[in-house]
């Protein structure tokens, strides 16, 4: 065996699912190894920092890989025996594509949790590839962005003549964002700001948009936020304006005014892993328990109609994300299989995220 991986086999009897679990010791990669377990998935969990591995591992029961995203045929062999893979390790637009080529050269099955539009644009220039070997290449699967995109779904289907969305979602209650989210928050900003105009992906200027939302308990002011819909939303309805909105505590306001300024310093790494310094720890499970999300949608169409919509749902960063990430594995493993690039609603339908526990949509009349 290369000395660069290791397999941990767990006992004779252990049966695998065939399903790799890559980044299993991160903060989102650690709790979507124990749900899985609890939902009665096996999964191989991997990464690179075998410590970490070895002690989920322990906990779990399950079979560990450990291997870096530094050599392709490393990849290749740690998963040609998997039917998919769901890569929970970011920032994803350094990790992402040696998992994908991987996944193309082995026919597996690709999915992960990322937001990030430059990856969704990478994924997709791999889509005649992906369809001619039968593999499907499925990014999104976290609460970025399952609940919006089958909210998008679903409200093209309401309004077929819609040519406006708007989507937003807030968070009411105690927990913060997950560490990997505020570092790849970080890592984004280069890459400037994003919404959805006649179809094509444009850089909306330095205005700071708001308007107000009622999310069910009365309006709030949202923010217009870049958000992983503005590409997969397009793609999932044909609807050819999009824009995301966030609901933003006063430090996160204050934090993205200071941004505005300072900008163009994070195309600086020095500058970015500064700033990743203060990343603080992800959420407690009190602090998830506590917490709920509330999505809305609106779609409009050039004669005045209007379809409007929320969901309803748990913490977003960790528990609804593992819920969902986990969710479509499932539908794989079960051999619900579209290949080529994929959202989560084209995959599963604007329904997909009903399946969830918890998990409520209301149509305002
Ligand atoms: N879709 C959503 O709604 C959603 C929600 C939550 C998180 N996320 C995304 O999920 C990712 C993970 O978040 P997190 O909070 O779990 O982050 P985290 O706690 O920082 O964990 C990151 C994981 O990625 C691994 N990793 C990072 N760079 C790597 C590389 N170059 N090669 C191999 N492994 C690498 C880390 O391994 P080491 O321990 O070896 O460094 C660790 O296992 C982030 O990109 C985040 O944006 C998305």
């Amino acid at each position: 065996m290369n000395p660069t991986t290791q397999r941990i086999v767990i006992s004779k009897k252990y049966m695998s699912t065939p399903f790799l679990l890559y980044g299993a010791n991160g903060f989102v990669g650690s709790e979507v190894a124990r749900l899985a377990v609890q939902i009665g998935l096996q999964p191989i969990i991997a990464g690179r920092n075998k410590e970490k591995l070895k002690i989920l591992s322990g906990e779990l029961g399950l079979e560990y890989r450990v291997f870096s995203l530094d050599d392709a045929e490393v990849i290749e062999r740690e998963i040609k025996d998997m039917e998919v893979v769901l890569h929970c390790a970011g920032p994803y637009i350094y990790t992402s594509k040696p998992m994908v080529d991987a996944c193309l050269k082995t026919r597996t099955h690709y999915l992960d949790i990322t937001g990030e539009i430059p990856v969704y644009e990478d994924i997709l220039s791999r889509d005649a590839e992906a369809k001619s070997k039968g593999v499907m290449l499925l990014p999104g699967v976290g609460f970025d962005i399952v609940p919006t995109d089958c909210l998008a779904m679903h409200l093209k289907q309401r309004l077929p003549s819609a040519t406006h969305l708007s989507l937003a979602f807030h968070s009411v209650g105690p927990a913060g964002l997950p560490p990997g989210t505020q570092k790849t928050m970080f890592e984004l900003i280069p890459f400037g700001n994003r919404v959805r105009i006649e179809g094509q992906l444009k850089d909306p200027g330095k205005e700071v948009k708001t308007r107000m939302i009622d999310f069910g308990e009365g309006p709030v002011e949202a923010t217009r936020f870049t958000w992983g819909d503005v590409f997969t939303a397009w793609f999932s309805t044909g609807i050819p304006n999009i824009e995301d909105y966030i609901v933003l505590s006063q430090s996160m306001k204050k934090g993205l005014a200071f941004i505005g300024v300072i900008g163009p310093l994070f195309k600086m790494a020095a500058v970015r892993n500064f700033f990743k310094l203060g990343v603080k720890p992800g959420p407690t499970p009190d602090e998830c328990k506590k917490t709920v999300t509330h999505v809305w949608g609106e779609v409009t169409d050039n004669s005045g109609n209007k379809a409007e919509v929320r969901l309803y749902g748990p913490e977003a960063g960790l528990t609804w994300t593992s819920q969902t990430a986990l969710a479509a594995v499932k539908k794989i493993l079960s051999g619900n299989i579209s290949p080529g690039y994929q959202t989560p609603a084209m995959a599963f339908g604007a329904d997909f995220v009903l399946e969830l526990e918890g998990v409520t949509r209301e149509d305002i009349e």
